[in-house]
């Protein structure tokens, strides 16, 4: 788990703002670090994916949900110890062998959107290279993900995420996980997620999350980002 935090600290690092406060103690004056977290911007234009996903279903789900995790969390945490930790060490630390904590759901869920938005494209793309010869080798074919994926979008009953992992052992395989959990609370590497909560799709499609679902694995997955972090 050591080294997966250590690989993920680039990406972590762009979103913790590190600020400098003073701060009056008796007569002398002291200087406190404090992390805050930061909602990162989306990796595209809010109307990018029209009309497969709305920009009003952008608007709420980034511009709201998404935002509201990361006050939530920067609330939970001011000046707490916590606050100067990674997002992935708070996740891992709050979840707590599975008995997490209040702080966990939002960090969870700070995470899960991040990757969430990075694994979109407003181009359509296909896996390539190394990357598509492993889901053939782990799979038997892209087909045969494209329908386990979905399979597993399906079948989480209530809010939850989809995931394309790297395993322990190194092979690929398909996950899901409900509410906020991810993989890197089993120590797995992700690689690939669909957020399944309703605020994903509910607007644009309703209560059809086959059809959103669909859309997403056929038209905007960035199998760019997933190969990067497939050779990370
Ligand atoms: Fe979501």
């Amino acid at each position: 788990m050591t080294s997966v935090l250590i690989q993920k600290q680039a990406f972590l690092g762009a979103n913790v703002a590190q600020k400098q406060r003073s701060r009056p103690l008796g007569r002398a004056r002291i200087v406190a670090a404090r992390a805050e977290l930061e909602l990162k911007p989306l990796p595209f234009a809010q109307d990018a994916l029209e009309p497969k996903i709305s920009k009003e279903t952008l608007e709420v789900h980034w511009g709201k949900h998404h935002r509201t995790y990361v006050n939530n969390l920067n609330g939970q945490i001011k000046d707490k110890p916590l606050a100067n930790k990674a997002l992935e060490e708070i996740i891992v630390e709050t979840y707590n062998n599975g008995s997490p904590t209040p702080e966990f759901n939002n960090a969870g869920q700070i995470f899960n959107h991040d990757f969430y938005w990075e694994s979109i494209s407003p181009e359509k793309q296909q896996p390539e290279g190394e990357l598509k010869e492993a889901i053939d080798r782990d799979f038997g074919s892209l087909d045969e993900f494209k329908k386990q994926f979905k399979a597993a979008g399906a079948t989480q009953f209530g809010s939850g995420w989809a995931w394309l992992t790297k395993g322990k052992d190194g092979k690929l395989k398909v996950t899901k996980t409900p509410n906020a959990e991810s993989p890197l609370v089993y120590g797995e590497t992700p690689l690939l997620t669909m957020d399944v909560w309703e605020h994903a799709y509910y607007i644009d499609y309703r209560q059809a999350r086959p059809e959103y679902m669909n859309i997403f694995v056929e038209e905007l997955i960035n199998w760019k980002k997933v190969a990067e972090r497939f050779a990370a």
